[in-house]
């Protein structure tokens, strides 16, 4: 059984990866509106992985015989003033959501509780690629510039993202 602590940090973290794929959605419908279809598929994909991601801390609570309590999921904002700046706000998204995990690690360990430690060294090693994923998305649309070539050459590239569910990782 968990800790009462733990059972809420760890039910909060679901709420922040369901509200990160509603961020990465409510990107999705910016990009398809600005006929970047590519973009659009690539954050589709980002937040299906969310979703996966939220089921993890989903499951296991159930398998600590722990109660799974959703709450609110705010409404995300709507509007990117322009391509990089919606990866901007995806970069620091993810270095913000690396920061929940170092602070649930924190708890696991103050708390003792090793097998939640063991079970978000996922999240930390994910996080990792989370972020170098979303800093090289950065650059490249940084190299792009506002350029309508370099733009649908990334579009075309961002376009080729499919999900991989997690039991095949
Ligand atoms: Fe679930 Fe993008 O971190």
């Amino acid at each position: 059984m968990l800790d009462d602590k733990m059972q809420e940090s760890l039910n909060y973290q679901l709420n922040r990866e369901l509200y990160s794929g509603y961020l990465y959605l409510a990107m999705a419908a910016y990009f398809e509106d600005q006929d970047l279809p590519g973009f659009g598929n690539w954050m589709r994909i980002q937040a299906q992985e969310e979703l996966s991601h939220g089921m993890r801390f989903y499951d296991y609570l159930v398998q600590r015989g722990s109660r799974v309590l959703l709450s609110e999921i705010e409404t995300p904002q709507k509007e990117w003033d322009s391509p990089l700046v919606a990866f901007e706000h995806v970069y620091e998204h993810e270095q913000m959501v690396t920061g929940l995990i170092n602070d649930l690690v924190d708890l696991a360990i103050e708390l003792k509780d090793h097998a939640t430690n063991n079970f978000l060294q996922w999240f930390v090693a994910e996080q990792v690629e989370e972020e170098e994923s979303a800093s090289g998305i950065l650059q490249k649309v940084k190299i792009a510039g506002e350029s309508g070539r370099g733009l649908y050459m990334l579009d075309q590239e961002l376009a080729q993202r499919v999900f991989h569910p997690p039991a095949d990782e």
